[in-house]
């Protein structure tokens, strides 16, 4: 049967080519160590800089947040996707940050979760929603390994974090969310304008952020079979839009 035969030699060569490319890159990189640790499961891709929100910037997020357009567009939008949701479900909100979304999910009667890497944010949340926090199920902890059964949730939201983790890491953030979802991610991911000029493709340790088409995103949620329902724009600039999605 020498097509077939072909047809595996044709395959195999194709693997190999593939994973002597992502050696190189790697190796260009500097990343080709901890690499091949991650793929032995040994290590992790770092995630993204959890050190950077404590302090001044935990303490001074929202009121700066506050002063931002695209904020309250995004606090107008979720209030509608919120809505929309059924009433009393069992909520994950991760990042949680500040809690910027309690009040909706209250308004809806939802079991709320959240958690996040930073105390400091956690504790600016705190102050912020005061009983409201103690009404909500709250967590240090990271994204990338969620400390929650599978399919927990009905619903899990996860906002202005996707787009800051090197790609590698939201591969491990989005695969941690698919898993302990049993219902819709909303996520809120800058997308690469059609019209701006193609980039090589993204490699493990580059950050997302603006980086990937709106195709490329989609396949991306494709991979941890997260399919689009609804798409949403938030804010546009030079080369980037905004947006929200709703998967499933
Ligand atoms: C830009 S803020 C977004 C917070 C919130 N979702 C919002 O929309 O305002 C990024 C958040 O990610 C948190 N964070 C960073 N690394 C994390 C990790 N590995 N796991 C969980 N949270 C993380 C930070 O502490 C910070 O609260």
């Amino acid at each position: 049967m020498p097509l077939i035969e072909d047809d595996i030699r044709a395959l195999a060569n194709a693997a190999v080519g593939e994973l002597v490319v992502r050696i190189i890159e790697h190796w260009r990189n500097g990343t080709l160590g901890r690499a091949v640790l991650v793929k032995l499961g040994l290590a992790r891709w770092p995630a993204v800089d959890s050190d950077h929100y404590r302090g001044d910037v935990a303490r001074n997020y929202l009121t700066k947040r506050l002063k931002q357009e695209m904020w309250h567009k995004e606090q107008e939008l979720m209030s509608d996707l919120l809505d929309a949701q059924p009433d009393g479900i069992k909520v994950l909100d991760v990042p949680f940050g500040t809690g910027r979304f309690v009040g909706m999910f209250q308004k809806k009667g939802m079991i709320i979760f959240g958690i996040d890497i930073s105390e400091d944010m956690l504790e600016t949340a705190k102050e912020e929603l005061g009983e409201a926090y103690n009404e909500c199920h709250i967590e240090v902890g990271s994204a990338d390994a969620l400390p929650y059964d599978d399919s927990s949730f009905d619903l899990v939201v996860c906002f202005r974090f996707l787009g800051l983790l090197p790609y590698a890491v939201a591969r491990e953030v989005l695969s941690e969310i698919r898993r302990v979802s049993r219902g819709d991610v909303i996520v809120r991911v800058p997308v690469r304008k059609d019209s701006a000029p193609v980039l090589p493709p993204i490699q493990p340790h580059e950050l997302i952020q603006g980086q990937l088409f709106e195709r490329q995103l989609v396949a991306f949620f494709g991979e941890f079979n997260l399919t689009v329902r609804q798409t949403l724009s938030i804010s546009e600039r030079e080369e980037v839009v905004f947006k929200i999605f709703v998967l499933n």
